[in-house]
């Protein structure tokens, strides 16, 4: 490999939410040792291309205001070429600082108070977040699980498109936490339900680039014209590249009508300048660095090989799938007999390893954790040992 994933990258005490914030976060004593698995980003150095890009910049030593440059909206379009053979228009992206703040602000724009919002839970909690916050109504088309295989209840999402209270819907595509991505055929079924009852679609590709193997990610903006107009695609370089302190996101928005609320949305939030970083970032990596993609996806597919082998092993009262996406992996321990308290006491105050808690998804979430595989593999089994061990004491 190109990039070494085996090297440890000390990220204590650099300001790393994931690391520095953890023990705070899960109430533990900060002199205990815990291994963060939790928040969405990675242990892994972003590529050299990347830091070298930053550096030069660093060097300028002036970081006033900046202008989008045409080098930002052309890697864009080149990357939905080369890795999804679909054609963007440099006019459709709209930059955010984040993918939160461009989803914020197409449910401010495109929506009004009360109206509801199809979300299909268990699902990452900030799209909760901002429907309660913007004073919309939470909709849940909760996915089904079949022996941890989630699939989409198009009965229950078709009855919900229908009611007219109902104006938008915001999917995972591919889907945090459970792993999913989405095939094709779902993807239509579910796009056509959107524009045939007037229902907007947001379709948050953030982790699209960490599809794994055997699986195709598929853009909407890509399925068919109608859809495309009714649909925005919200992207970011931060997880694929490690990025998301850089603050550089963006949506794509074929419909002009659409657009110009969200970007006036954006205006009045006062979300108009990039940072000095952030573009140049994406730039070089969106330009340079596939090769890292590719060989990120095989790293973190091994991990998940690596944890799945040794669950099923050793641990056989916890269930887990090989996501077909994202770096996360969504982890069934109901088996366990624990409730659902006692199993976040346990992987945090016994294992001591810093997971997401799979109630904060949803109800559907609760008995799961979600577990972020983007670390080198000595990380993962010192993880996987640390289980080990706190379950080796519950029996003792
Ligand atoms: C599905 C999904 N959307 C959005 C985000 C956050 O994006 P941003 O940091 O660009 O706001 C995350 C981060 O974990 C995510 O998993």
């Amino acid at each position: 490999m190109r990039h070494n994933f085996d090297e440890i990258i000390d990220r204590k005490n650099i300001h790393s939410s994931k690391w520095d914030d953890c023990n705070y976060r899960f109430g533990v004593d900060k002199n205990v040792e815990m291994i963060p698995m939790w928040i969405a980003d990675m242990d892994f150095n972003s590529p050299k291309e990347v830091v070298d890009e930053i550096k030069k910049r660093a060097a300028v030593g002036n970081y006033g205001y900046i202008v989008t440059s045409e080098d930002f909206y052309n890697s864009i379009i080149s990357w939905f070429k080369k890795r999804y053979d679909v054609n963007v228009k440099k006019d459709w992206i709209v930059f955010s600082p984040g993918v939160l703040s461009g989803l914020n602000a197409a449910i401010q724009s495109l929506t009004n108070k009360n109206d509801g919002i199809i979300i299909q839970e268990p699902v990452y909690y900030p799209f909760m977040d901002g429907a309660n916050n913007n004073e919309r109504k939470i909709v849940n088309n909760q996915l089904i699980n079949t022996n941890g295989h989630y699939e989409i209840d198009f009965d229950d999402l078709e009855a919900k498109c229908k009611d007219s209270n109902n104006k938008l819907m915001i999917i995972s595509n591919p889907h945090n936490p459970v792993g999913r991505s989405w095939t094709k055929e779902e993807l239509i079924k579910l796009c056509k339900l959107c524009c045939d009852n007037d229902v907007i679609l947001i379709s948050d590709e953030i982790h699209s680039d960490l599809t794994m193997k055997g699986h195709k990610h598929e853009v909407v903006l890509g399925l068919s014209d109608e859809i495309s107009q009714n649909s925005i695609v919200m992207h970011s370089a931060s997880k694929t590249f490690n990025l998301a302190g850089l603050q550089t996101a963006y949506s794509i928005i074929p419909n002009e009508n659409l657009r110009n609320k969200v970007v006036e949305q954006l205006k009045k939030n006062r979300i108009t300048n990039m940072n000095w970083f952030g573009p140049c970032a994406l730039i070089a990596a969106y330009n340079d660095c596939e090769y890292y993609v590719d060989e990120l996806c095989e790293y973190v597919y091994q991990n998940m090989l690596y944890m799945k082998e040794f669950i099923d092993r050793k641990l056989p009262n916890i269930k887990m799938n090989i996501s077909e996406a994202t770096y996360m992996v969504w982890v069934d321990f109901r088996g366990t007999g624990m409730s659902n308290d006692q199993i976040e006491y346990f992987i945090t105050n016994e294992a001591h390893i810093g997971v997401d808690y799979g109630r904060w998804f949803g109800k559907a979430g609760e008995g799961f954790l979600r577990i972020n595989l983007a670390c080198p593999r000595k990380i993962l089994k010192k993880a996987m040992d640390n289980l080990l061990n706190a379950f080796k004491k519950i029996d003792d």
